[in-house]
């Protein structure tokens, strides 16, 4: 027999559903964060009888659930014809729209108004009001910390009479920076999602393996293995990665089973893709790093002056340039601010591999 006969003889696929593994799959529910989604209930309840909604600041690690928690929201709402009727709901990725004008456009898009050319943003927020306040609004702004100005959240306060407005954000630092007139209108509430405990991944990794891959295909000690190795290093993303390169290195050895053996080459992988190893970094960017992690959050121009009192010699330039290659390389990560003018604010890892 030869070896691609045996190698290929056994095409059976191990996927049910491969896309209930990727990271934008959304599952039918959300275990683990029943009282996050009950307190955003309870801020919104007030809309449904044509009051003013609560704000929120929802913040917390990668991976929690909180953009799956706020997807969900908008799709039960979206589903009953009760609440749509008498709620426009609204979600915006502040990643892709991370200015007041994209913000504008993208509302516009979401509430079906196509008129927007030769219009300028505040002729497009007159025509917005006018049509949102005929009923009561959901805005969740998802990756706030990602916008680069903040003034459709002034706009938005002032302008729209019932609304409840989700802010989604890594850094509850990040409040802090917001503009005093819009904090004081928005007068923000806050939920923490916190990081999952191992035996939380277990039980979101075991619902994903039912919707995706094929009956007894894999054990529960073996996803114990991947739901530990996730917990390590506090991401449920590489879970679900693990997963996946697991079912596709069984498959490939033809073997019916996800066993150990196959979750340990995935767990090689993981090691190749995301640890970055610091030994790789110039003793320069190093002494910089040391730097970061033990003043992280500190603005780019403080931290600065804390590397030149330990006795840095690069100018203000070769230190930034430093900064954004530890960035790149994920040691670290920035977040934009813009109290008192565009700033950076330096963070060590949230997930420390
Ligand atoms: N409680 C949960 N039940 C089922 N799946 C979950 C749960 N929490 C997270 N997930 C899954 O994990 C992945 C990451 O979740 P999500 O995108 O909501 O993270 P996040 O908190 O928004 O992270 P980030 O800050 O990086 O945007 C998604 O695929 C999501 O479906
Ligand atoms: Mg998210």
């Amino acid at each position: 027999m030869g070896i691609y006969d045996d190698m290929l003889k056994h095409n059976e696929s191990l996927f049910r559903n491969e896309y209930a593994l990727d990271y934008s799959f959304l599952p039918k529910a959300i275990p683990y964060r029943e009282s996050q989604q009950k307190f955003i209930a309870s801020c919104i309840k007030p809309l449904i009888n044509d009051h003013n909604g609560r704000n929120v600041l929802i913040h917390g690690p990668p991976g929690v659930g909180k953009t799956a928690a706020l997807r969900h929201l908008v799709k039960e709402l979206n589903e009953s014809d009760e609440f749509s009727d008498k709620l426009s709901i609204i979600f915006v990725n502040c990643w892709h729209k991370n200015t007041t004008y994209k913000v504008v456009l993208d509302l516009c898009d979401e509430i079906g108004y196509a008129f927007v050319q030769n219009k300028n943003t505040e002729d497009l927020i007159k025509i917005l009001a006018q049509i949102i306040n005929k009923k009561s609004a959901i805005f969740i702004f998802d990756e706030i910390d990602k916008a680069e100005d903040t003034d459709f959240l002034y706009i938005l306060s002032e302008q729209i009479y019932r609304k409840s407005i989700f802010l989604v954000t890594n850094y509850k630092s990040w409040m802090l920076e917001l503009d005093d007139r819009i904090r004081s209108r928005l007068m923000l509430e806050q939920i923490e999602f916190p990081q999952y405990t191992k035996e939380e991944m277990f039980g979101i990794l075991k619902q994903r393996v039912e919707l995706a891959l094929q009956e007894n295909c894999i054990n529960d000690n073996v996803i114990g293995s991947i739901a530990l190795k996730a917990s390590e290093l506090k991401d449920i993303r590489i879970g679900l990665f693990l997963l996946r390169e697991s079912a596709l290195i069984a498959e490939e050895k033809a073997s019916r089973q996800i066993k150990q053996e196959h979750v340990d080459i995935a767990i090689t992988k993981i090691n190749q893709f995301t640890i970055k190893n610091t030994d790789e970094l110039d003793e320069e960017a190093k002494n910089i790093l040391k730097i970061i992690k033990d003043n992280s959050g500190k603005k780019i121009g403080d931290l600065f002056k804390v590397y030149e009192k330990a006795g840095g010699k690069s100018s203000y330039k070769t230190f930034q340039r430093k900064i954004n290659k530890l960035d790149e390389g994920k040691f670290i990560s920035l977040e934009r601010t813009y109290a008192g003018g565009n700033t950076t604010i330096v963070n060590k890892k949230l997930t420390e591999y």
